[in-house]
């Protein structure tokens, strides 16, 4: 009886964990997304500005700047998908990412950044 409980409650902390963000290594990946900065000014005043208050903070959810990992299902969309999800919001994510005024090319330059910092502008 005993063993039957311990082994239901092991068996549900296991599956508890799955909800949860991947804890291993993502304080490193935080601490590498914050040290990523978009080489065109522009942008990267609009980043820190906005999409960088989530996409380096592990507890938000966000797929971390730089995290190719978390950013390669994502970037399997599309462009067009991925901008519309900006400009509607997704999930956690509120409406144009907190900017207000950006347009679709800032959008594509930033999330091409988040997704790959070292192959773009
Ligand atoms: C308030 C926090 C917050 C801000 C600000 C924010 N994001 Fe996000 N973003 C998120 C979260 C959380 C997710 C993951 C949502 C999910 O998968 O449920 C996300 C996901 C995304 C995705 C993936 C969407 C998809 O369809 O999979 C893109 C692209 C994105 N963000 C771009 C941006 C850009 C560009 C900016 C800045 C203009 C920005 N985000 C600002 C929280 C934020």
């Amino acid at each position: 009886m005993t063993i039957t409980r311990i082994v239901l409650l092991a068996a549900a902390l296991a599956l508890s964990g799955c909800g949860k963000p991947a804890s291993t290594g993502s304080q490193e990946l935080e601490a590498a997304s914050r040290q990523l900065v978009p080489q065109d000014p522009e942008i990267a005043a609009i980043y820190a500005r906005s999409c960088a208050s989530c996409h380096t903070v592990a507890a938000t959810r966000a797929p971390l700047t730089g995290d190719t990992a978390a950013w390669a299902p994502r970037m399997g969309k599309g462009m067009d998908v991925l901008v519309n999800s900006v400009v509607n919001g997704f999930g956690g994510m509120p409406p144009f990412g907190l900017c207000m005024d950006c347009d679709e090319r800032q959008f594509e330059a930033l999330i091409q950044f988040m997704a790959n910092p070292g192959a773009t502008p």
